[in-house]
Order: C-alpha cells, then sequence, then structure tokens
C-alpha cells in the first residue's frame, strides 16, 4: 500500500507518517529449494553464509533475469539479494506512480516480476487479473502478512482470519458497520464530532488538515467501538498510545494487559456484563464492544483484537482520505464553488423539514460529492496496493504464477492507467458524472470480492460530513505549497 503524507508546509503540518499497519504482507517463498549446507569456506579462511552462495549460484545462472524459464511474468531480478527493493521503496509524489513502476510497465508490461527483499514477488497492475486475485481470495489467494503485525494487529483479528471463521466475523462486522445504524447514529456522530473540532478553529488562523481529519476520524472510530466520547480523558489516553503504535510499529502491541486499550477494555466489558442492558449508557447506544459480545462468544482478548483491526483499518485511511480531499480542492476552485451550490441546497432542504441535521437521504443526494468522494480516493490512492500470496499454482491468461508467491496487486497503477482515466494525474471530479460501468471496473479502493472492505459507506459518509461542514463554514488555502508523498513499504 502506497502511504500519503503531506509535509509541514502544507495546511496541515504535521510529520510524514510511518508504515500504514492495515496491508503489510509477509514474504515467503516464490519458489520451493532444496536447504543449502550452512555454510561455505573460501579462501582466507572467509566463511559465508552457504545460503549466499547458494542465491548467488543461483542469480548468476539466471543472468539477472527472471529465470522460471517457464511462463512466470517477465520480470529482471536486479542486484543479488536485494534486487529492486531500494527502488521499489523509493518514495515519490502521491498522484504519480514513481519511476519503478513506470519503468517496469514500460518494460514487462502490466503484469511482471520483481525481486523484492530476495524473493521474487508478481506485481501486477491488471485490473482484470487484480479483479480475478481479489474474487478468488480464499479460494486460490490467501493473505499474507508479516508475523510482527500479526503480533501487534492480533491473529483474532478479521484480517488474519479464514474460512468460516471469517464469514461468520465479517458478517458480524459488516452488519454493525452498515444499515440503519450507519444512516442514524453513526451519521450523527460524526455531525457532533464535527462540530466540536469546529469550534476550537479559530478564524484566520492556521490549521493542520491533517491533525483536525486524524481526529475527527478517530474520534469517531472510538465512538462508535467502545462508546467513548471526545471530552472524556479516557479519549486522550487511547489516542496518545494509538500514535505511539503507529510511530513504532514494532514496539508494544495494544491488546495486552498495561496498556490503556486493555484496561479501558477490561474494565467496559466488566461493567456491561455486571450490569447487561440495565445501564442506560449502553441501552442509549450499541457499540461494536456490545454488538461482540452479544452476537459472539468471544473473550477479552478476540475482542480486543477485533476492536483494534476495526480501529486500524477504518482510522488512518479515512484520515488520509479526508486530508487529501481538502488538498485537491484547494486547487480546484471550480469544484468547491460547485460543491457549495450542492452543500447549500441541503442546507436548505434541511431548512424546509425544520431540522438541523443531516439525513442520510441528504448524503444519497448529493451527486456531485459523491464524485469529488470518488476522484479523491482514485487519485489519493489510500490502499495504493495490498498483498496476497498464491495458495496454490495458478494459471491466469500467459502466464503461470507458482504456488506460495506473493502477488501484489496493485490500485494505483489502474487508477493512474492513462487508458482508462483521461489525464490520469489531474484532479476532475466531473469524470464521475454519470458514470459508466467501465470506468466503476477499473476502481478498486476498497478492493473487492470476499474481503471487500466493510468501512467502504462509514468512510465515504465521514468524508461527506467533514465537506459539508468545512463548506459551509470556511473557505481554505495551503499555507505554502506542498505535495503528498508516498511511502511504499515491503
Ligand atoms: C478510505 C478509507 C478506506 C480504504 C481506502 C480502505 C481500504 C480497504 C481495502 C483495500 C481492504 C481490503 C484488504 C484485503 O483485501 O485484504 C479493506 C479491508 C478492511 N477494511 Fe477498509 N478501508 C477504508 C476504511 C475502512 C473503515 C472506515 C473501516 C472500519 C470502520 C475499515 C475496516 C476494514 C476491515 C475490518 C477490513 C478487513 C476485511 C476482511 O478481511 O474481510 N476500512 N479496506
Amino acid at each position: 500500500m502506497l502511504r500519503e503524507s503531506l509535509s509541514d508546509n502544507t495546511i496541515s503540518p504535521g510529520q510524514p507518517q510511518p508504515r500504514d499497519p492495515l496491508h503489510r504482507y509477509s514474504p515467503g517463498p516464490c519458489v520451493a529449494s532444496p536447504p543449502p549446507p550452512a555454510a561455505v569456506e573460501v579462501s582466507g579462511g572467509l566463511k559465508i553464509p552457504a545460503v549466499s552462495v547458494f542465491l548467488l549460484i543461483k542469480y548468476l545462472k539466471s543472468n539477472g533475469k527472471s529465470s522460471e524459464g517457464n511462463r512466470l511474468p517477465p520480470g529482471y531480478m536486479g542486484l543479488p539479494f536485494i534486487g529492486e527493493t531500494f527502488s521499489f521503496l523509493k518514495p515519490h509524489s502521491a498522484t504519480i506512480l514513481g519511476e519503478f513502476m513506470d519503468h517496469h510497465i514500460a518494460r514487462f508490461g502490466k503484469i511482471f516480476t520483481a525481486n523484492i527483499l530476495g524473493e521474487k514477488k508478481v506485481i501486477s497492475t491488471d485490473a482484470e487479473f487484480n479483479w480475478f486475485v481479489l474474487k478468488n481470495d480464499k479460494k486460490l489467494f490467501e493473505q499474507g502478512w508479516p508475523s510482527s503485525f500479526v503480533q501487534i494487529i492480533g491473529k483474532n483479528s478479521l484480517s488474519m482470519l479464514a474460512g468460516d471463521d471469517h464469514k461468520s466475523l465479517r458478517s458480524i462486522i459488516f452488519n454493525f458497520l452498515n444499515g440503519e445504524r450507519l444512516r442514524t447514529a453513526f451519521l450523527d456522530d460524526a455531525e457532533q464530532v464535527m462540530s466540536l473540532l469546529m469550534s476550537s478553529w479559530k478564524d484566520g488562523s492556521l490549521i493542520s488538515a491533517k491533525n483536525e481529519a486524524i481526529k475527527f476520524s478517530f474520534y469517531v472510530m472510538i465512538k462508535e467501538i467502545l462508546n467513548v466520547d471526545p471530552g472524556e480523558p479516557e479519549m486522550d489516553k487511547l489516542m496518545r498510545e494509538y500514535n505511539e503504535l503507529i510511530k513504532g510499529i514494532a514496539a508494544i502491541p495494544l491488546n495486552l494487559p498495561g496498556t490503556s486499550y486493555w484496561k479501558a477494555l477490561k474494565r467496559k466489558m466488566e461493567e456491561r456484563e455486571k450490569n447487561g442492558d440495565e445501564n442506560p449508557r449502553i441501552l442509549e447506544r450499541y457499540d461494536l464492544l456490545n454488538w461482540l459480545m452479544k452476537n459472539t462468544a468471544y473473550g477479552l482478548e478476540e475482542i480486543g483484537d477485533t476492536l483494534l483491526q476495526t480501529l486500524f483499518g477504518g482510522h488512518d485511511t479515512t484520515s488520509r482520505a479526508i486530508c487529501l480531499m481538502v488538498y485537491f480542492l484547494d486547487d480546484c476552485p471550480r469544484a468547491v464553488q460547485q460543491l457549495r451550490e450542492e452543500h447549500l441546497h441541503i442546507v436548505k432542504k434541511k431548512e424546509e423539514r425544520e431540522e438541523s441535521k443531516l439525513r442520510w437521504d441528504d448524503f444519497k443526494a448529493m451527486e456531485f460529492t459523491k464524485c469529488v468522494i470518488n476522484e479523491t480516493l482514485r487519485l489519493g490512492n489510500i490502499a495504493g496496493f495490498i498483498y496476497k500470496k498464491s495458495s496454490r499454482e495458478i494459471e491466469f491468461k500467459d502466464y503461470v504464477i507458482p504456488h506460495g508467491c506473493t502477488v501484489i496487486t496493485h490500485f494505483s497503477a489502474v487508477h493512474l492507467d492513462p487508458n482508462l482515466f483521461e489525464n490520469p494525474t489531474h484532479f476532475d471530479p466531473w469524470r464521475w458524472m454519470g458514470s459508466s460501468d467501465i470506468k466503476m471496473k477499473n476502481f478498486m479502493p476498497f478492493g473487492g470480492g470476499p474481503r471487500l472492505c466493510p468501512g467502504a459507506e462509514l468512510s465515504r459518509m465521514e468524508m461527506m460530513v467533514f465537506l459539508h461542514h468545512l463548506l459551509l463554514n470556511y473557505s481554505w488555502e495551503l499555507a505554502e505549497p506542498d505535495h503528498p508523498i508516498s511511502l511504499p513499504f515491503c
């Protein structure tokens, strides 16, 4: 996945963020090899690990080219061991693909092989193959998360589960995040959080869009999963802890005894077990914690993992999308003007029905807003690519993908393909007006298939609420020129 970060010079000062926790993968062998001897002694008594000699011979034989001889997608193996890792990881402007991808697509076509971290990985920039991978998740492909990440996010979280366990938890989470609750309670909560944030924005002052978007989506998520309100001291502790975790992703897992997260969760679960439905605060609303306690036989650890993954999945992604939307709009006054007209019309409708709150129907009626959100997701590429691993040998068109091979489904490359989207690096929300099926076929910001993001509608709604209140109450401009940067990871 690509990670966007706006530097300190923008409307949204802040450090480039660290690697994204959501979609990382664990390297898996593409080609099974016989185990080499432990070490080989060369002249002068220097010992070189035998595995290095083994790899070097293999590399020299391959002449630096991807040599499966057969039908593995074409590619270049680069330098021994490190392969093309550094060029792949090179940061670049977030609204372009970067040198590595441009060069490889031009040289090898839409599906190619690259040596990243000493392992052949297949990179697909082909929309058809990407859909094939996504749709066949759990049948022909599986997740490939690094073990360090599994420890942090927890082995019981939705992304880690497979088979029936995944199916049943997914349906519980999906039902919680969608339906009536999203249209009423979540929408109300998002509006309340936004009003609270705006109450601290002073006219003419410098506001960090990035920080405000982070606070907004964090507050909304914590409210929905644990029913903690922005003003409560617990909220600040949770945010501090979460930020620590994100900064040093390999540090301490959050879902462990001693952390504020664990303590809050334990206390809430005990309280709810004791008081059941009698507690008016619980009756008043139904958060994900309660939902899981009622619909699963999960204990503290499993519930903790599930809530954490929902927070990971929902907070970081949505806040980046909001921040990028504000950034893109700064450069597109015509879109801001059209949006304002649309949102003033919604205000009129609210007045006519003598209500101050937004309704789900209002959101559905915001045709141009939806175009702006789509365009932000396309150009912003929040989840630029994800990692899957083949669970058997797979034939696709002329290619054979070996069993155990990591496949990077590159969404950004599809979203920025000039053959699919005219002038693709340009922010053009109008391209989504009267959107055709073809365009939607090449649009995969939330993945697809059995792991399609269950929070897609929630994040769209959050983007809409943020935009609605921003447009009606403020005008804005970048404090200094800036550009979001993508930091690929592996
Ligand atoms: C702009 C915002 C978002 C983007 C771009 C995004 C993107 C994605 C993508 C591409 C996947 C598929 C990963 C895969 O195939 O392994 C995914 C899965 C997931 N997302 Fe999101 N997401 C966003 C917002 C959210 C929100 C708001 C939530 C929850 C509140 C959420 C929760 C999840 C969960 C739990 C999964 C795992 C689904 C599964 O394995 O079945 N996401 N997301």
